[in-house]
């Protein structure tokens, strides 16, 4: 990295760092995180550094968009790990504010993208998409970057970003890598690590279930309700698991289809003990 500190805790200092990488005509990107980082955030950095000159990753454990009975608390944070990883990766900088920097005392405005947010996770989570908009929306400010990464694990999440970005003219390229995994196909995650291995040894069948939804699309199936039912149940049958949701959506606007007819996203979250997990897959792409 070119800092040699690695770790920019202000946002003063950050907006300083880029605006020295742009006098020198460097293209700008940005990989927005919560830490704990693992391989799949290392290829987002990896792509973020093909595209741009300067590669800001920025590591904020974002407290607005975790519910109360949530796991902020106890969310993995590893920032020495981090470091090495961002090196390693080709991150030129990494910002890595306080609470207290990016919600001062008297915060009160926020982001947030109705009807999108109403299905899966945002069923689900209030509040948390109200919290990724507005920590993301104020990253991009901070850093004002040409390009931002994130990844399709987090297909809501994109999908919200992608329409924030558009509907209030920020000017950012945004850009979605594929989905990180095991070798035994679970959705690489930060919060992998709180399984028991017991846990950790039935979690590869969330995408077991995700893929054989996409093979009965693929030889055929249209009926969505007959595919979703197939998913929950594939689901439901992994010991000790409680099915959060297994939906079939429209892949551009979230919306409820019959048919299979058009691109859709086949979505998932599941508890295995005390982790919820999620995982998705695009059917007919
Ligand atoms: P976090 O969970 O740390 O994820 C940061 C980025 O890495 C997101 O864009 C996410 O989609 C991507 N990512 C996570 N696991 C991945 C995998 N297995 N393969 C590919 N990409 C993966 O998502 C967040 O943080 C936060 O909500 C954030 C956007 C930083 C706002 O606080």
């Amino acid at each position: 990295m070119s800092d040699p500190n690695g770790v920019v805790p202000t946002i003063a200092a950050i907006r300083a760092a880029v605006s020295a990488a742009k006098a020198t005509g460097r293209t700008v990107a940005l990989v927005p995180t919560m830490g704990a980082l693992h391989a799949g955030h290392a290829e987002l950095i990896r792509a973020a550094q093909r595209r741009a000159g300067f590669v800001v990753v920025s590591i904020f454990v974002n407290p607005t968009q975790f519910g109360p009975t949530e796991d902020f608390g106890k969310y993995p944070r590893t920032l020495d790990a981090d470091r090495a990883l961002c090196a390693e990766a080709g991150a030129d900088s990494i910002f890595a504010p306080s609470a207290a920097e990016m919600y001062p005392g008297g915060f009160g405005a926020f982001v947030e993208v109705p009807k999108l947010d109403g299905v899966l996770c945002g069923a689900r989570r209030p509040g948390h998409f109200r919290g990724v908009c507005t920590v993301v929306l104020k990253l991009f400010h901070i850093v004002r970057p040409d390009i931002a990464l994130f990844g399709a694990k987090d297909a809501q999440q994109s999908i919200i970003l992608k329409k924030m970005v558009r509907d209030l003219d920020v000017p950012v390229e945004m850009q979605i890598e594929p989905t990180v995994r095991e070798a035994d196909g679970l959705a690489m995650s930060s919060r992998n690590r709180y399984l028991s291995p017991a846990e950790r040894g039935l979690a590869p069948r969330i995408f077991a279930a995700l893929q054989s939804v996409r093979s009965r699309a693929g030889a055929g199936e249209r009926d969505v309700a007959a595919l979703r039912a197939g998913l929950h149940s594939d689901l439901a049958a992994i010991p000790g698991a409680r099915v959060d949701y297994a939906e079939i959506l429209d892949a551009e606007s979230l919306e409820t289809t019959d048919r299979l007819a058009k691109p859709a996203l086949a979505a998932a979250a599941v508890f295995l003990g005390g982790t919820r997990l999620i995982d998705n897959l695009i059917l007919g792409d």
